[in-house]
């Protein structure tokens, strides 16, 4: 008897096993999925400035307007990375050496931890790389009025 409930009890805790593994690998693999498409049905065909409102929750674009989470981002094309007076930035961005162009800010936009690891701006966007440049473009026609 206790010879059959041992042999029970092993393919039955592998099969909870492989189950368990099964859900951990395939359950935020399927979670992320649903996520991107959602937003991408969401974010495409949006102007470069509605694209933006995703940013507004932590920079103002408006020239004198207070620092939030992120610094203001007013004028910031062609700026040295990390300068904006009475901000506080993370050692990584201070010591990045980035100018914001074109290419540095679409980098920035649609990778931004591996363009300068360590970074404080926690930030992962789902947008595809015509909407990342549609905002790159808005952020510098704003920038340089
Ligand atoms: C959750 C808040 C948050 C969101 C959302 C966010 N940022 Fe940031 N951003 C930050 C923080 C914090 C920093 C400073 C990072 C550091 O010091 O490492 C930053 C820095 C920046 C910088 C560099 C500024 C400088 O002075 O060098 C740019 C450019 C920027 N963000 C653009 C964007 C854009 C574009 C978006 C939207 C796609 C965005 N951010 C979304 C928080 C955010």
């Amino acid at each position: 008897m206790r010879l059959f409930v041992v042999t029970l009890l092993i393919p039955l805790s592998l099969f909870t096993l492989v189950t368990v593994r099964a859900d951990l690998v395939g359950m935020p693999y399927l979670a992320e999925g649903a996520l991107e498409s959602s937003i991408e049905i969401k974010t495409s065909g949006l102007s470069g400035e509605q694209l933006f409102v995703v940013c507004s929750a932590c920079h103002s674009l408006e020239i004198g307007a207070a620092h939030r989470l992120g610094p203001n981002l007013s004028g910031i094309y062609e700026k040295h990375a990390a300068t904006r007076h009475g901000f506080t930035y993370s050692e990584a961005l201070r010591g990045s050496g980035i100018v914001w162009d074109r290419g540095s800010l679409l980098g920035w936009v649609m990778s931004t931890e591996t363009m300068v690891p360590g970074t404080w701006m926690l930030y992962h966007n789902h947008l595809t790389l015509e909407e990342s440049m549609r905002l790159v473009d808005y952020i510098i026609s704003v920038s340089q009025k």
